[in-house]
């Protein structure tokens, strides 16, 4: 009886169940070691197109954990004087191949070039190997920042003046313009994902959320999922279920944002989808059909008990910490309730806000005073019992709850 010999390492006439058993019968094993071998030599040796090794650069310090990706400081080793921010595709938990979120991110990433976002600069990787159980791992490579706003707002020593706070605006404003006018959403806007340059210029980041949108013919409807933003910078539309929506729900996180730049906390923090609707409904009244023509159609707004009769106060209560009447008239106008009725980036930018004294004022200089980096990151793990870690927005990101908990009081700035 002679068995059938493996040809180019791969055993011929392995498919019977009873042949298939490597334990059973020596030579098949041996040929299914040499199949192994050959396998993990192809992985070795193999070159993914378009990815350079990350061996050309030399990671200085990790800045940034997401739930997606670890982020490092870095820096080139053939030009010492570049660095680099390399984000780490995390593929633990991947068994369908290179994550689709992370595809989608470098599509967009690819499309979009503008001075207020984030560049990314190329795709690293690394070789496989036996270390690396031959599961080499991506990068991202982008310009490197210096800080991200978070980072600078929990440092009390940063403060930022009128003019300086209208600089940020109006980059952010810009940032928002441009890739609403490419059809992207960046759906996750927040203080983390938006960096600082030690020039003062703001980057909008981490696309890792974004999506293309198109504005559906009349009669149809989009149906976006509205699982996205994190919580506490999360729109009225989205937590009643909108899925049909556009570059509103980026310009509510930029009320958020905007807000922040005086309260140096987020101005609504929810633990639950409920309650961030109650948090919003206590600042900017109650949601309504006279004040939201239309909202009724929205899943949720029939299911939920909302509160009634409740005033709008995002002027009265804002004002002790902006001052500024046209900052106030501004945030009140981002913060709208309806989405059709808040403003849109490009008349935000015509706002008188940003066309009387101070002019927007270079943050050049007041950066240059930070001898370190701020990074919210870094921020929260240094100092222990920080209200606003990092963390604690990522949850709200990944999981919030739907437990309906009542808010009598507000845990606003
Ligand atoms: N180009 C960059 N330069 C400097 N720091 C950066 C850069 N990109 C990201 N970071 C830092 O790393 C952090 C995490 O990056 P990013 O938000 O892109 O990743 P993420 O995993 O999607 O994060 P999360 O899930 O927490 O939103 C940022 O908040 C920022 O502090
Ligand atoms: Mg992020």
């Amino acid at each position: 009886m002679s068995f059938p010999r493996p040809r180019n390492g791969r055993p011929s006439g392995s498919s019977g169940s009873s042949r298939s058993s490597s334990s059973t019968d020596p030579l098949i094993a041996s040929g299914l070691l040499c199949q192994m071998k050959d396998r993990e030599k192809y992985i070795e040796t193999f070159n993914f197109p378009y990815c350079n090794n990350v061996g050309k650069y030399e990671k200085v310090v990790k800045i940034g954990q997401g739930t997606f990706s670890e982020v490092f400081k870095a820096r080139d080793k053939k030009d010492r004087t570049k660095l680099v921010a390399l984000k780490k595709v995390l593929m633990d938990n991947e068994k369908q191949g290179f994550p689709i979120t992370v595809l989608r991110e470098l599509k967009i990433l690819q499309l979009l070039k503008h001075e207020n976002v984030v560049n990314l600069i190329e795709i690293c990787c690394t070789q496989a190997s036996q270390e690396n159980k031959y599961k080499p791992s991506f990068y991202l490579v982008f310009d490197f920042c210096e800080h991200d706003l978070a980072g600078l707002l929990s440092n009390a020593n940063v403060k930022f003046s009128l003019g300086e706070i209208k600089h940020v605006m109006q980059q952010l404003l810009n940032g928002l313009f441009y890739i609403h006018s490419n059809k992207i959403l960046h759906r996750d806007l927040k203080t983390a994902n938006i960096l600082m340059t030690k020039r003062g210029i703001l980057k909008l980041a981490d696309f890792g959320l974004a999506r293309a949108f198109s504005v559906p013919k009349t009669g149809q409807q989009n149906r976006y999922t509205n699982r996205v933003v994190t919580l506490w910078y999360r729109p009225p539309e989205l937590l009643l279920g909108d899925r049909n929506y556009g570059p509103p729900v980026d310009l509510w996180g930029a009320g958020c944002v905007m807000a922040e730049m005086w309260t140096r906390t987020p101005i609504m923090q929810g633990s639950s989808e409920i309650q961030q609707l109650l948090l919003i409904s206590n600042l900017c009244g109650s949601i309504s059909t006279d004040v939201w023509p239309g909202v009724e159609a929205l899943d949720l707004f029939n299911k939920l008990e909302l509160p009634r009769d409740l005033k709008r106060k995002v002027t009265d209560r804002l004002i002790p910490h902006v001052k500024d009447t046209y900052a106030c008239d501004l945030l009140d106008k981002l913060l709208t309730l309806d989405p059709k009725q808040r403003v849109d980036s490009n008349t935000a930018l015509n706002h008188n806000f940003f066309w009387t004294k101070p002019m927007p004022t270079d943050l050049c200089y007041m950066l240059s005073q930070l001898t370190q980096s701020m990074f919210v990151y870094k921020e929260s793990s240094h100092r222990p019992g920080h209200t606003r870690a990092a963390h604690s927005q990522q949850m709200a990101r990944a999981k919030p709850s739907s437990t309906i908990v009542d808010v009598n009081q507000d845990r606003v700035f």
